[in-house]
């Protein structure tokens, strides 16, 4: 166990901004990134993984504004093990006031291939970047790429080395979501036992979910030790997208009988940021996906309705106002006004202009006129065609 943090305390990392705008099409404009960020700082979140700054002139200025703007959170850009990258990275986010340089490479088999480094050249890599970084700042995080499928002995020298280099954080990624509960535990425990100055580092985990395994993995991680846990609003991120954050704090809030951590995320804010996330990404959040999901509160089946109607905790394990969750009593039809649609609309995750508002509503009406009931996903088609006529 670190000695960094209190030992019950699990710093949230979000990485919404920089592996969750990775996914395909999830591009988000300097605006949107400087909101988000603004709102996740809110939301009691420790680090705010920014940007990628060498990968554009667009990510280095949104990692930079944001740095500006920051002032609890941590703000982080990510470099690669390169003097230029690092250089880039610490240009943008020394602006925060509380900033961190993420460096990493990968290090399996299959990544040394590609970059071509034998280990002893890949240790020597290491050794020079991370050092580099903390000769320009005292917070560095270093993730070792691929961690979850590198030979162990492999990774206990370079995780080693990076400690002794000056990294403050050790990331422990999964990067293509290939590790199970169990292996996921097991690794962040043998690092804390085994590597040489473990305990002066907070071990951090960052999961992928291609098997559908993040969220566990993740856990399953922080009771093995670490106490970082990298994750995105509503698990937005390359392929199957990564840990989500309100699962993760939920999970760590509803079940701390058996899972004594806690978070400093002011879980009322979740639904809010996962309606902002969802419109400003356009990847819209499935029906029954936990926690933030449209079916997530809602009972159907009629043994479900009698059960909760006597008695809400026969099906529910949480309450929709902790994670800000507010009745939906406006039902939206043919006499509804400009006033209802707005409200709504906010409720959705879309804040309009006046001028938008007219000519949604123009298209509103038309709708309600053909249309009994007018459903949330009818409201979010209207906004994609605003958004296509625009
Ligand atoms: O998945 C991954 O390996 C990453 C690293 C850059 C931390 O996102
Ligand atoms: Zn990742």
């Amino acid at each position: 166990m670190n000695t960094k943090t209190e030992q019950d305390r699990v710093l949230i990392f979000d990485t919404t901004l920089r592996d969750g705008e990775q996914s395909p099409g999830a591009t988000m404009t300097h605006e949107e990134k400087l909101e988000l960020a603004a709102l996740l700082e809110e939301m009691g979140v420790d680090i705010i993984e920014a940007g990628f700054p060498i990968a554009s002139v667009g990510d280095f200025e949104a990692v930079s504004a944001i740095a500006r703007q920051s002032d609890r959170s941590v703000i982080c850009g990510l470099s690669r093990a390169a003097f230029t990258d690092i250089d880039r990275c610490w240009e943008a986010v020394k602006h925060a006031r509380r900033a961190r340089i993420h460096t990493f490479i990968g290090v399996s088999p299959t990544h040394r291939d590609i970059t071509n480094l034998t280990m002893d050249a890949m240790v020597e890599r290491i050794h020079a970047t991370v050092t580099h970084a903390r000769n320009l700042h005292d917070d560095i995080q270093w993730s070792p790429m691929d961690a979850t499928r590198t030979e162990r002995d492999f990774l206990c020298r370079v995780v080693e080395t990076a400690i002794k280099a000056g990294a403050t954080t050790i990331n422990i990624p999964d990067t293509v979501g290939y590790t199970a509960p169990r292996e996921s535990a097991d690794l962040i425990r043998m690092l804390i036992e085994r590597v040489p100055g473990a305990d002066e580092v907070v071990f951090s985990t960052h999961c992928h979910n291609d098997l559908g395994m993040a969220t566990a993995n993740s856990l399953a991680a922080v009771e093995a030790g670490a106490r970082q846990i990298e994750c995105t609003i509503n698990g937005l991120g390359e392929r199957a997208g990564n840990t989500a954050l309100e699962e993760v704090v939920m999970a760590l809030r509803v079940r701390n009988d058996i899972m004594p951590y806690r978070t400093g995320i002011d879980t009322t804010r979740i639904m809010n940021l996962s309606r902002r996330v969802a419109a400003i990404s356009g990847f819209a959040v499935q029906y029954n996906k936990a926690v933030v999901g449209k079916n997530a509160f809602l009972h159907e089946s009629g043994i479900h309705q009698d059960g909760v109607l006597k008695n809400v905790e026969t099906f529910e394990i949480m309450k929709p106002e902790d994670i800000g969750l507010v009745a939906n009593n406006i039902a939206m039809g043919k006499h509804s006004g400009r006033a209802a649609l707005r409200t709504k609309m906010r409720e959705l995750g879309f804040e309009l202009s006046d001028n938008q508002l007219n000519d949604v509503f123009v298209r509103f009406k038309a709708l309600a006129d053909r249309k009994k009931e007018i459903y949330d996903e009818d409201l979010i088609a209207l906004m994609a065609d605003t958004a296509t006529n625009a």
